[in-house]
């Protein structure tokens, strides 16, 4: 799991986030994620805006990528005003050979997957450490605060171990940018992603689940500035 209180510069995260940019075409709508990783993307698509004059509008995924998007210039724009977009560019928390991912780290998922899914092209951007033969990240689930005792419960039966997301500097749990509760939920290894994304979403309370099945390309970035692509 991604540092989130990380602070200092990562060359492998600067090189995805940066190759990722260079996909944005004019005239497109973006779908901006959030993290460490993709907040080098929207750095530099709001200098490709000032220095370029690339013609785009961005969706955002949290109050941190908005914030980010702002600083950086990037016009933005909403999904009521512009429903469809023509690439989303988001990081993950880990990632399989089918490109299925987790996600929600930040606890943004929920947006993400409505903001991806709006998307005819899914990138994710990453250092090497997130990928993995088989998935085993605790998966970052979204419930309803009401629900909450129900969902913990009904994961427990799927074999998992869920706990309450705490807060950082701040009593009790996190809430999200939707008012919600998070729940990481540790499976061991998930031999089964589609399946298990499916019972997760059938238990009532449950808003959204971390698992990804929509990538359509991941970029890896190294160390030397180099980057791996991989297409589904
Ligand atoms: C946000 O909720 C997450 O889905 C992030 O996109 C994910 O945790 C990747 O974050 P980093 O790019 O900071 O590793």
């Amino acid at each position: 799991m991604t540092d989130r209180n990380q602070t200092k510069e990562s060359p492998e995260k600067k090189a995805a986030g940066i190759y990722a940019a260079s996909l944005v075409k004019n005239g497109d709508a973006v779908g901006l994620g959030t993290g460490s990783t993709v907040a080098y993307t929207i750095r530099e698509l709001g200098r490709r805006v000032r220095e370029e004059n690339l013609q785009i509008k961005g969706v955002v995924t949290s109050y941190q990528s908005e914030a980010i998007a702002i600083e950086a210039g990037v016009p933005l724009t909403s999904l009521a005003e512009t429903p469809k977009l023509d690439i989303a560019i988001d990081g993950a928390d880990q990632f399989d050979k089918n490109l299925i991912a987790i996600k929600g780290g930040g606890g943004a998922h929920t947006r993400e997957k409505i903001v991806s899914m709006s998307a005819s092209r899914f990138v994710i951007v990453s250092d090497p450490g997130k990928k993995a033969d088989v998935l085993s990240a605790a998966v970052p689930i979204e419930v309803m605060p009401f629900g909450k005792e129900l969902v913990m419960d009904s994961l427990k039966k799927l074999g998992g171990t869920p706990a309450l997301r705490a807060a950082v500097k701040k009593d009790g749990p996190v809430i999200t940018d939707n008012g919600n509760f998070v729940i990481d939920c540790n499976f061991g290894e998930i031999k089964n992603p589609k399946e298990l994304a499916k019972e997760i979403s059938q238990i009532p309370g449950v808003v959204e689940h971390g698992i990804f099945m929509n990538v359509t390309e991941t970029v890896i970035g190294k160390a030397d500035g180099s980057v791996e692509v991989i297409q589904k």
